[in-house]
């Protein structure tokens, strides 16, 4: 039975509270009292009890051209390119100059082998500015280490040689917002970007010069339907990315008003629309070659992410499935966030809260966390559930009180009633997913969060097999 095929198991699981999990715990239950000294305190507790190995350095670019309706990333639509300058010189420099002081003060660095710029819209610097951030990065980073350098590249705002620079700046991995490529879909979302265009930029000298190539692809756009979804996997088949996501689209129009842009002229696809169009895209990529990394992410068979998932390396975060060499992150940028050892802490939204605080001498900080080791040993869980599907209860006897059968009596009980409809097999060695719960995951990294309500689970709703078919939404 697939998920498509199940519409009242489906209807039962519908729950508006369930998360990605790209963080647990999750960021409402982050603690907003945290201020600038709390984080410094912190990147001396990280770095006085470990190396600062394996840490990724993330910059983030808050300013775009023009407004996809999508959009849920922390951004400001300018044409103003001195607003961008006066940004990256007067204060991003400041938060970085203010990093350099911390670590000196310490005595000790993180060991930076990864570097992501994201946004918003980085592509957005010319090359000037883009030289200067990377000098300015040079009092934090050795970068002969780096290992992966990321650059989030909005497709209408680069040439072939715009490219070629990154290139010769150090950058190996290319993540392109892609979405869909169905012209229908992008006039609804206000982003028109044919499949041509992608295609002259990755002429062969370009993907000779980029070992890693991602594009992102968005479930439950506007127009989006099971058609359309496949027009856009017969480009990505054709062009090739090494690396690719589908990500569920997430609608907030409470927070970004803009959002009901999409729904101007039709609804958008229903719960049972994204699951049979997130279904037939992960199909068809895997019938393409592809093999999948994660819950959202694929990779081609030689790439470093589906070797990381053989050698069970693979890392989920907010940046999607990673290879795993870099999970401390420290980051700078309004919105931003780091994770580095026990700790998570946000930089403030808001660019005046966001520059006042450099202005003063303080970092931005809006909020974070001290994970404790129950909150640790729940997100090593989670995570691997959303990576791998499966949880074999001897890999966290020893961080448990007995073991994880005691420690977890509670889950235990609630992962027997999913079992039950059929989402999960369980023995006792551990338990796996089942196909209907690999598309159910978050639902199941759910009863590991003791943060969230879980009468979800309780809910008493008859379950009768009804064909998806039948409903004439998918294939
Ligand atoms: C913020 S964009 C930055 C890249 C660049 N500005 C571009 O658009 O090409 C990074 C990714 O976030 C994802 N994203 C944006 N809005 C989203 C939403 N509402 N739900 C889920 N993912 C979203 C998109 O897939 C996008 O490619
Ligand atoms: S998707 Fe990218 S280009 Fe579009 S508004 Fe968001 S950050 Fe800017």
């Amino acid at each position: 039975m697939e998920i498509t095929d199940n519409i009242n198991l489906l209807k039962k699981y519908i729950q508006p509270l369930v998360f990605d999990y790209t963080e647990y715990p999750t960021k409402a239950h982050w603690d907003e009292s945290l201020q600038s000294i709390d984080y410094k305190e912190a990147l001396k507790d990280w770095l006085s009890n470990s190396d600062g190995s394996n840490s990724m350095f993330y910059v983030h670019t808050p300013f775009c051209e023009q407004l996809c309706y999508f959009c849920l990333c922390s951004k400001e639509i300018t044409k103003d390119y001195q607003k961008v300058k006066d940004y990256l010189y007067n204060v991003l420099f400041k938060e970085i100059d203010m990093l350099v002081d911390v670590f000196k003060e310490i005595g000790k660095k993180p060991k930076f082998k990864e570097i992501y710029f994201g946004g918003g819209s980085p592509t957005y610097y010319k090359k000037p500015e883009f030289l200067a951030l990377k000098d300015k990065m040079k009092d934090l980073i050795n970068f002969e280490n780096i290992e992966t350098w990321t650059v989030e590249i909005d497709p209408r705002r680069v040439d072939v040689d715009k490219l070629k620079f990154y290139h010769s700046m150090g950058v190996n991995r290319l993540s392109f917002g892609i979405q869909d490529f169905n012209l229908g879909v992008q006039q609804e979302i206000n982003r028109i970007q044919p499949p041509q265009l992608v295609e002259e930029l990755l002429t062969e000298e370009i993907r000779s010069l980029f070992p890693a190539i991602n594009f992102d692809l968005l479930i439950g756009l506007p127009a989006q339907t099971v058609e359309t979804i496949e027009e856009t996997i017969d480009h990505v088949s054709r062009i090739k990315p090494t690396q690719l996501q589908t990500m569920y689209m997430h609608y907030k129009p409470n927070t970004r008003r803009y959002m009901t842009n999409m729904v101007r002229n039709q609804a958008l696809p229903d719960f049972y629309d994204r699951r049979a169009i997130f279904h037939r895209a992960r199909n068809l990529l895997i019938k393409s070659g592809y093999k999948q990394a994660g819950f959202e992410s694929y990779a081609l068979p030689n790439d470093e992410l589906s070797e990381a998932m053989e050698e069970k390396k693979a890392y989920y975060n907010s940046l999607g499935t990673q290879v795993g060499e870099a999970n401390n992150f420290i980051a700078v940028g309004s919105s931003a966030h780091g994770s580095f050892g026990d700790y998570y802490f946000q930089n403030y939204y808001e660019r005046n809260l966001y520059t006042d605080a450099i202005k003063s001498g303080d970092f931005p900080i809006y909020r974070g966390l001290k994970l404790n080791k129950e909150d640790k040993l729940r997100r090593d869980i989670i995570k691997t559930i959303r990576t791998y599907f499966k949880i074999s209860f001897k890999d966290y006897d020893n961080q448990c009180i007995n073991s994880f059968v005691d420690h977890f009596e509670n889950e235990i009980n609630l992962l027997k009633q999913v079992e039950q409809d059929g989402l999960l097999i369980m023995n006792e060695d551990g338990f796996e997913l089942t196909e209907i719960g690999y598309h159910l995951s978050p639902h199941i990294c759910e009863i590991f969060d003791t943060y969230n309500d879980r009468d979800v689970f309780n809910k008493n709703i008859k379950i009768e097999p009804l064909n998806f078919s039948q409903m004439s939404v998918g294939k």
